[in-house]
Order: C-alpha cells, then structure tokens, then sequence
C-alpha cells in the first residue's frame, strides 16, 4: 500500500529523502542538529550509506563525499557530537574511486511515504550516451509515475506499453505498484534495452527470463514484464506479435526531436487504429513550444483526439512543478 509525501518533521527521515533525491547542498537548522543525536545518526547510517541495497547498488562516489562532508561540517561548526561511523563511511568513500570510472551509476528512488518503498536505477548522468538519450531517467518520467500512482486503477489488470522507454523507471514502477496484467517496455537502442533489461533483473530479483524472437519476458508470481526493440521509424508495428496487444500505451519525454514527431506519431497512429479502444499518456517536459506544438498539430492532422490532463504537484514521486511541462491523453476519434 503506498501512501503519499506529507510533511516530515523527522530530521532522519529528511535526510534521508535528500541522500535518495541526490542532493547535497542540505542546511541543517539548530534544533535539526540538536535532534541528531548518537541513535539517529546511527539510524541515518543504517538507512543510507549502511544500507544493504545501497552496498550492493552503490551511488555516485563523489555525490556519498559531498554528502558526507556537508553532514559532518554542520555537526562540527555546531559543536555536536559526530558519530564516528560517519566518519569511517566518508574516508571510505574517500579512498575508494573505482566506480566513478565507470559512466553508471545506480539511483533508488523512493516511492511514497514508506522509506522502504524503493526502486533502485541503474543509470548514467548523461544527456546523451552512444547517440542515444535512454540512458538516464528524465523529469517526464517522474511526473508521468506519479500521475500513474494517483490513477492506479487505470491500469489494473491492462496491458501496458510504454514507448521510448530509456532505463525503464516508468514501466518498472508501473508494474511494481499498478498491478497491470502485462507491463512492455520499448526503445530502439541495445544498449538502452540491455540496460532496462539489467533494471528489471534488480527490481525483480526472483524474477525468470523468456527470449522469444524479439521479445524478452520477464515473470514472477506476480509480474510479468516484456522488452522489445521498437523503432518508431520502423513501419511494421503492425506486424509485431505481441502476447496481449496494449489497452494502454504511455511515453515520458518522447516528444522532443523534430526528425522523430512524424515518425513517432505513426506509431501511434497504427496502434490506435489496430484497436479504437487504446488510450495513449505521453508525459513531456516542454522545452522547445514549436517542436510540442508541431506535435499536436499532426495528432490533429491524423485524426487523433487529445487533452490535456492535470497533475499540479508531487504526490508519490518528487519532480520539479516549475518547469514548463504537459500530460496528454490522446484517443482515436
Ligand atoms: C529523452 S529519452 C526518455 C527516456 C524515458 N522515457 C524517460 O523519460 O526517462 C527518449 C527515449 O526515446 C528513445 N527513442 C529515440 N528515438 C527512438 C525511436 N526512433 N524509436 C524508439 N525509441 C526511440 C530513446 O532511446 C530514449 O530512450
């Protein structure tokens, strides 16, 4: 059951949010330092740097120093006692840079108020990685998971695919909290695909593979998850065998090359024709007005009907409310 972002007065529970969110640049008030005592820097440590998924998942070397650092500085210039676990974690960190040569790094996003509601990401921090933007998770995706947690009923028992779906957050937490019959996630790239691929095996460890063709299926008692290569400038969607074909078809940041929105947007098109029933979210942070606008205007171009949807603030999932940003649902007419 999850349950939604509230106020935390807890100084922990803060400081925890803030080493999962990957900030660093935190400022402690006095009365937060005052409640930091021994226990709760001891329940800090076992939370973050301590905890067994992050020892296995490790983050960003250099973000666990910063972090660190900032911490016990605070806790110095207030005169308040430092565990001295803090201290052997940032030496720790400190002697130890093998990961940071390596382009990935993992992130665990916390899902909801439970702290143990957690999807762990491996991902870069990188626009752009072998000609592709599919190897981190982007803002939409963030904003497209929460508004997904705030309608989970939508997905109950539906067949879900997700387009251009990078390192897989959106459909990995869809499957995890949504309960849909079938979750799919696409792209276009390999490395993308081994990557989402990697994911699914972290979130799901007891999960089984099934490579059938060109399609990957992922199940467990619960779940059942499939990747596939599908590239929007390909023109045999229709051809692709799908297991159940998609009620529900979603994309986060998917619009935002010129070259793709012709491409793109056939895809769809062919989907919503294949079945009149398919309802398509697409999530986009909207960076440049002409590029979504030309969207729009060959949805209407091709008949398809849309609206745009609300989602004023974070509920389950932190993301940023300040950025231009939209949520279409797009229909067949
Ligand atoms: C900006 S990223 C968004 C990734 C993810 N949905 C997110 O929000 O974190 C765009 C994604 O679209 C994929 N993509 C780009 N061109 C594509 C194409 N022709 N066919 C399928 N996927 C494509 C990229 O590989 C990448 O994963």
């Amino acid at each position: 059951m999850l349950l939604l972002v509230r106020n935390e007065p807890d100084i922990v529970k803060k400081l925890i949010r803030y080493y999962y969110n990957g900030s660093h640049n935190f400022v402690l008030k006095s009365e937060e330092i005052c409640a930091l005592t021994w226990s709760k820097q001891q329940e800090l440590l076992e939370a973050t740097v301590q905890c067994t998924i992050v020892k296995k998942y490790p983050v960003n070397n250099e973000f666990s120093r910063l972090y660190l650092k900032r911490l016990i500085s605070q806790l110095e210039k207030a005169n308040h006692e430092v565990h001295d676990e803090l201290y052997v974690e940032l030496c720790n960190v400190m002697n130890n840079n093998t990961l940071d040569n390596n382009i990935f790094r993992y992130r665990h996003y916390i899902i909801g108020n439970d702290l143990s509601n957690v999807i762990t990401i491996k991902e870069t921090k990188n626009m752009v990685v072998n000609g592709t933007t599919g190897m981190r998770t982007w803002e939409a995706a963030f904003m497209l998971v929460d508004w997904a947690l705030c309608n989970q009923e939508l997905f109950h028992n539906k067949t879900v695919l997700e387009l251009g779906s990078g390192v897989g957050f959106t459909g990995i937490v869809i499957s995890k909290f949504c309960r849909p019959r079938e979750m799919i996630l696409s792209d276009c790239h390999d490395d993308v695909l081994k990557t989402i691929s990697d994911n699914i095996e972290i979130n799901f460890p007891d999960i089984t593979m099934n490579e059938n063709k060109n399609y990957v299926s992922y199940v467990n008692e619960k779940h059942y998850l499939g990747t596939i290569n599908l590239d929007w400038n390909d023109n045999n969607v229709k051809n692709i065998a799908f297991k159940n074909l998609p009620d529900i078809i979603i994309g986060a940041d998917i619009i935002y090359d010129p070259s793709l929105l012709i491409p793109l947007s056939t895809v769809i098109e062919a989907f919503l024709q294949s079945n009149k029933n398919i309802i398509m979210y697409i999530a986009s942070v909207i960076r440049n007005e002409e590029t979504f606008h030309n969207f729009l205007k060959i949805l209407d171009m091709k008949g398809l009907r849309y609206q745009k949807l609300h989602q004023e603030e974070s509920v389950y999932v932190e993301w940023n409310n300040n950025i231009q940003r939209c949520l279409l649902k797009i229909q067949s007419s």
